[in-house]
């Protein structure tokens, strides 16, 4: 029986009793558990097996060859290696091959590595400028890495991009990464959320929530064509990134729309606003993080399928549509997301932490809500997933189509602040019903306030 702890003994015993048990094996799977089970080499490891088996059938087993010849620091053949590289058809042994090569930190490979920059798998040319960035002050290395700039692949663009080009922005909001502007704290203000957010700062809020209107399909908000009004949505994500902090985060719940037939002369149409707003917003800085579909009872959503039950005939097929879809955005930053996390203090990570029972998987299954005053409102439970996955505690949390509030009063549930905007009077009053001040907003009192009041207050404050 071949474990863990003989592979061990073996290795240290340094007379060959690896590559011995190796070629003992007819077993791809078992050889690639004794390769993989190595570990660190010893210094004086006999590697001889190792390069026979770069000839191996199996792509695995070659890739844990290589693996395995990359670690034997100094005593590397790199000829084999390359030979390998010319031959090899399965692109992840090549990368492993680059990546064991830079690996070795030695400038005599440096012309290897070079020409690894033209091979036409950018993942290839990203191994390749890894290992050579070893060598970052050598002028020859510069000269070839600083141009991929141009590369035609934005990974290897990236990796350029942040080595040589990307300068430390200071960071342009005045106040520190987990706090916000007082006059922002718990506001609702009733207004066109392109007027308000010209008095909203740069870098103020951490999370953003919410569900634009649906094109003309509710009697709430309508555009002169769909380019207009996806060019509207376009300029609110643009100001929202704008006052977005660094590497914070953008959730927006849509979903394709009907517009019903004019008659019975013409088809109804479709609209996928969440496919057709996604370029706007990568565009302008949003980087696509996730797509999370929320998921309804088929019982609560119209029934198109009606008409195809009764006649069965193929094209007049209409599925009824039980899906909505939450696409997760970042504001684009060469920050990792360790950045955003450690500018918390250690009580706020921890008391922000998600309790057990938490969603694992990108479809959230959750029942719609209905509400005599509004007739799209969110429900309680995906505001809380949505606040709960991407904020922390004390954070402020902004919907510009607030609607009913919901976002706001989840918010303020789950200790963290909003900023909300809402244009018709008539669910900004009903808004207003529902926040009970004993209750919900028992620390800190809302702020309802007219354009005119919110320009007031953000001049005092500016
Ligand atoms: C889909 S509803 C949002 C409902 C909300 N999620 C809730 O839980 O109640 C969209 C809201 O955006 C509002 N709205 C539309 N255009 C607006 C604009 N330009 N500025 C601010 N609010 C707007 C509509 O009046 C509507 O209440």
């Amino acid at each position: 029986m071949i474990t863990k702890d003989l592979i061990k003994e073996l290795k240290h015993k340094g007379n060959g009793e690896i590559g011995d048990l190796i070629k003992n094996q007819r077993d791809s799977g078992t050889i690639n558990f004794i390769l993989q089970s190595l570990g660190q080499l010893p210094y004086n490891f006999d590697s001889s097996f190792l390069y026979e088996l770069l000839t191996h059938k199996h792509h695995q087993v070659r890739l844990n060859a290589v693996k395995n010849i990359g670690k034997l620091n100094g005593n590397t053949d790199i000829s084999k290696l390359y030979e390998l590289y010319e031959t090899e058809t399965d692109t992840s042994v090549k990368r492993e091959i680059v990546s064991s090569i830079g690996r070795q930190r030695n400038i005599v490979n440096k012309p290897l590595l070079l020409k690894f920059l033209n091979d036409g798998d950018p993942k290839i040319v990203c191994q390749a400028i890894r290992g050579l960035l070893v060598f970052e002050k050598d002028k020859e290395v510069e000269a070839y890495l600083k141009p991929l700039l141009n590369h035609p692949n934005e990974m290897v663009r990236t990796v350029i991009y942040k080595e040589y080009y990307a300068v430390t922005i200071p960071n342009t909001g005045t106040i520190p990464h987990q706090e916000t502007y007082e006059f922002l704290k718990n506001v609702v203000v009733n207004a066109d959320v392109l007027q308000a957010l010209k008095y909203v700062p740069e870098e103020s809020i951490h999370l953003t929530f919410t569900s634009p209107p649906y094109y003309n399909a509710r009697d709430y908000s309508i555009y002169p064509s769909y380019k207009a009004y996806l060019e509207f949505l376009e300029e609110v994500f643009l100001e929202t990134h704008r006052i977005t902090k660094e590497g914070r985060f953008l959730i927006v719940n849509t979903s394709p729309v009907i517009i019903p037939r004019v008659s019975r002369s013409h088809s109804s149409k479709r609209y996928g606003i969440p496919f057709d707003l996604h370029p706007y917003l990568v565009k302008n800085g949003w980087e696509f993080i996730d797509d999370i579909i929320w998921l309804k009872p088929e019982a609560s959503v119209k029934n198109r399928i009606g008409g195809f039950m009764q006649h069965r005939k193929p094209l007049g097929y209409k599925p009824n549509a039980v899906t909505e879809y939450l696409m997760v955005y970042r504001k684009s930053t060469e920050k990792l997301l360790d950045w955003n996390i450690r500018s918390y203090d250690w009580q706020t990570v921890e008391s922000s932490k998600v309790a057990d029972g938490y969603e694992t998987t990108n479809v959230w299954k959750i029942d719609p809500c209905f509400d005599k005053v509004h007739s799209a409102i969110f429900p309680v439970e995906l505001c809380k997933r949505v606040i709960q996955y991407y904020s922390y505690k004390g954070d402020l949390v902004f919907d510009p189509f607030s609607g009913s509030g919901t976002v706001g009063r989840t918010a303020k549930a789950l200790d963290r602040l909003f900023f909300l905007t809402e244009k018709e009077p008539k669910y900004f009053e009903y808004m207003k019903t529902k926040a009970k001040p004993d209750e919900i907003f028992n620390n800190r009192q809302t702020k309802f306030v007219s354009l005119e009041e919110f320009k007031t207050i953000a001049n005092d404050i500016n």
